[in-house]
Formats: structure tokens, sequence, C-alpha cells
């Protein structure tokens, strides 16, 4: 089972379809894929479910911030209570014998994001605050390593663009980060701070585990890139447009972390209207479509980059 964490500071540059995509093909080839919605405008959750559908079936009970509030994350909850299985995408899967679960998530998950981060504070000792840090920072790994979860193939963790403290309980528990960005000055430029940011997370984190107080069964963490994947590409004659081939290369030359072969092409046909359907477009586009041949191209490779320690 590997854990992949789908993050960008800059909302809106692809990470919600790149996760529902990649979900839905990885699952259509056969394999077991549990989806993790902890984005507060829970796009994902509504890529499977009707805004009525979750209103009716998951709201109250079955979404990720009943998980996170309460005393500690876990508290009223666990986990694996709140999978559910999107019944029409999985009928497409009956042949193959792939499964896509999702952990949905809910509007009001911000809130309780902010409460997480004010309990870190408070701590009366240097060891009780670094106690607090390990329990709150590393709960979503912890939880994650429950039995049920050893089933997946592939968990894929959808961030809101912040890096507040759900998304770094999402960056601690994943073996590997994706990081999807249009090939633009503002996209690529904050590429650089997420990379810088992250390292420095791992790196505390496993220096209290290291150093700090022991007890908690805290494991250190290798959180790795799988890099970066351009989305949005704007392509003619073959090629990417002239401007983005300049962000790509100056990317590829410049950024701390790998850039990814494949990329998600612009097509508003497509993906314009990110599950509308409750199907992920690449389950009904056309085999033989060009933009759905390339997103297979960039599953295999992203499948193919994992466990190959590729990355840093
Ligand atoms: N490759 C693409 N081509 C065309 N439109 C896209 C593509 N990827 C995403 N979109 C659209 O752009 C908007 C933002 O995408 P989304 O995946 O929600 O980004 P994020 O999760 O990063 O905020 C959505 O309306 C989505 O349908
Ligand atoms: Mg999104």
């Amino acid at each position: 089972m590997q854990i992949i964490a789908v993050m960008n500071y800059k909302g809106g540059v692809g990470k919600t379809t790149l996760t529902a995509n990649l979900g839905a093909e990885v699952a259509n080839r056969g394999h077991k894929v549990l989806l993790v919605d902890l984005d507060p405008q829970a796009n994902l959750t509504f890529s499977f479910y009707s805004v009525d559908q979750w209103r009716e079936e998951l709201r109250k009970d079955t979404t990720i911030m009943r998980w996170y509030e309460g005393d500690r994350p876990g508290s009223e909850v666990d986990l694996h209570q709140l999978v559910v299985t999107p019944p029409l995408i999985n009928r497409q899967f009956q042949v193959s014998g792939g499964r896509l679960d999702l952990i949905s998530s809910h509007l009001k998950l911000i809130d309780i994001d902010l409460r997480l981060a004010a309990r870190l504070g408070g701590g009366t000792t240097i060891g009780e605050s670094k106690r607090k840090f390990l329990d709150l920072h590393g709960c979503l790994a912890r939880a994650l390593r429950h039995d049920v979860f050893q089933d997946y193939d592939l968990v894929l963790i959808d961030c809101a663009p912040n890096f507040g403290l759900v998304t770094k309980t999402a960056i601690v528990a994943s073996d590997y980060v994706l990081v999807p960005a249009k090939a633009d000055y503002l996209s690529t430029l904050g590429i650089h701070y997420l990379v810088g940011n992250c390292d420095e997370l791992v790196a505390e984190y496993n220096d209290y585990v290291n150093h700090g107080p022991k007890g908690g069964g805290d494991r250190t963490i290798e959180t790795r890139f799988l890099g970066v994947v351009f989305t949005m590409v704007k392509v003619y004659a073959n090629k990417p447009i002239g401007t983005q081939q300049y962000y790509i290369a100056e990317t590829r030359a410049n950024s701390q972390i790998p850039v990814l072969d494949g990329t998600v092409r612009d097509s508003p046909k497509y993906f314009g209207d990110a599950g509308a359907s409750g199907i992920p477009a690449i389950l009904h586009a056309p085999v033989t479509d060009e933009v759905a041949l390339e997103f297979r191209q960039l599953t295999t490779e992203i499948l193919n980059g994992l466990g190959s320690g590729a990355a840093r």
C-alpha cells in the first residue's frame, strides 16, 4: 500500500481533477484505491456524490470532519468507519475487479483545522509540546496503519491549497507527494516554498521522534516527492505552447524535485466540469482519444515511480 498526497498551495491548478481521474484509472486497472478528501471545498467528494446525496447520506456521520473533531483526532470515530464506496463509479469495475473508495470531506473542516492548530500551543514543558506535536501531526499516519487500510493498493489524499495542520497530517502520513502545477509564473514560483516547507516538516517530525518524548509509538517518516505534474497544458502542433514550454523547462532545470514526463492536457471537453457526472472523464473518454492516452501514460509513469525511490 502506497500513500500519495496531492498538494499545491495554489488553488485551481488541477489537484482534484488529477486525484479523481488518477484514482479512477488505477481502480479501472483492477486495483483497490482509497481517495481521502482533505479539502474543505470538498470538490473531490462532489466528483463522486451529488450535493444532495452528500447532504442526505454523508454529511452527518460520514465525513473526515468527524474524525478530526473531538478531544483528539479519532476520539469520536475510527477512520475506517468513514470509508464509503460510491456506487455509480464502482459499477464500472465489475470486470476488472478494482474498487474505488472515498473518505468524504465537509465544508466546515476549515474550522476544525484552525482549532487543531490552536491546540498545538499551551504545552507547559518542552517535552509536552513535542508530544502534542507528534500526536497531532502523526494522527493520520497512525490511523492509516490500521489493518483495514492494508488492503488498498493506493491511497490518494487531495489536500487543501494551504499548509494548515490538516495538510501537514497528510504529508506526515504519505510516502510520496505529487505536485500538480500550471505552467505559469505564480504556480511554478510556489513549488520552491512548498518543497522547503515539506522538508522542514519532515525534518522536525523526525527530530522529535528521535530525540523527543518516547512512548507514543511514533515512527520516523520518509515522505518523498514524486514530482511536479504539469496540468492544463495547452498543446499546439504536438507541443506545449511557447510560454508554457518555457516554465516547464525552467522548472525542470531549477526545481529541487523532478518534473514528470507526462502532463495533463488542457481539455475543457473532458476535464472542464470536474465530476458533474459522478464518473471522472478518463473512464468515459474514448479509449483512442489523445487526451485519454496521455492520461493513461501519466498514470503508468506515476505507478512506476512508486517504490522505485527515484524521487528524493
Ligand atoms: N486539464 C484540464 N483541462 C481543462 N480544465 C481543467 C483541467 N484540469 C482541471 N480543470 C478545471 O479547472 C478547475 C480547477 O481544477 P481543480 O482540479 O478543481 O483544481 P484544484 O483542486 O487545484 O483547485 C475546475 O473547474 C476543473 O474542472
Ligand atoms: Mg481541489
